[in-house]
């Protein structure tokens, strides 16, 4: 670990911080699961989500998560990955008419998360499976 030991000196003696927290890359992953993955970060604003509808993907903590606003003017955050096979399903900020389509397999999720198509998963022109509930496979939210 890093000596902090001048770091943490006097103002009129203190050193900034080593070179060390800058471009180690335990340490970053130390920040990452410490800082902010166990806690509350402010990482958009309301305003950049200004109508229903409105997604807006970015990478937090290391993380791909897309922010959303719902029917209900809600905001909520989700991983923005497929839960079929992991495809990145939010690309840029925009402001959908429709659900969330995964680029690949279209299986499509509302504003809320819950997954609503899975379109030929059976085979052509069969969009549904007796052992695929879609109520099993939601987008997985994170606390928002
Ligand atoms: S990876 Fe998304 S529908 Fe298949």
């Amino acid at each position: 670990m890093l000596d902090l030991a001048n770091v943490k000196a006097p103002i009129e003696t203190a050193n900034g911080l080593p070179n060390g927290c800058y471009v180690d890359a335990d340490l970053y992953q130390h920040e990452q699961n410490t800082l902010f993955r166990d806690n509350w970060a402010a990482i958009s604003f309301g305003k950049d989500l200004p109508k229903p509808g409105c997604v807006k993907p970015i990478e937090f903590a290391g993380l791909p998560v897309s922010l959303m606003r719902n029917q209900d003017n809600e905001i909520k955050v989700f991983e923005n990955v497929c839960r079929h096979r992991g495809m990145i399903l939010v690309s840029e900020a925009q402001q959908l008419r429709g659900p969330i389509t995964c680029p690949y397999h279209a299986w499509a999720c509302d504003l809320n998360g819950q997954l609503r198509k899975t379109p030929h998963i059976g085979g052509p022109d069969v969009h549904e499976r007796d052992t695929v509930n879609h109520c099993d496979y939601p987008l997985n939210e994170v606390c928002s």
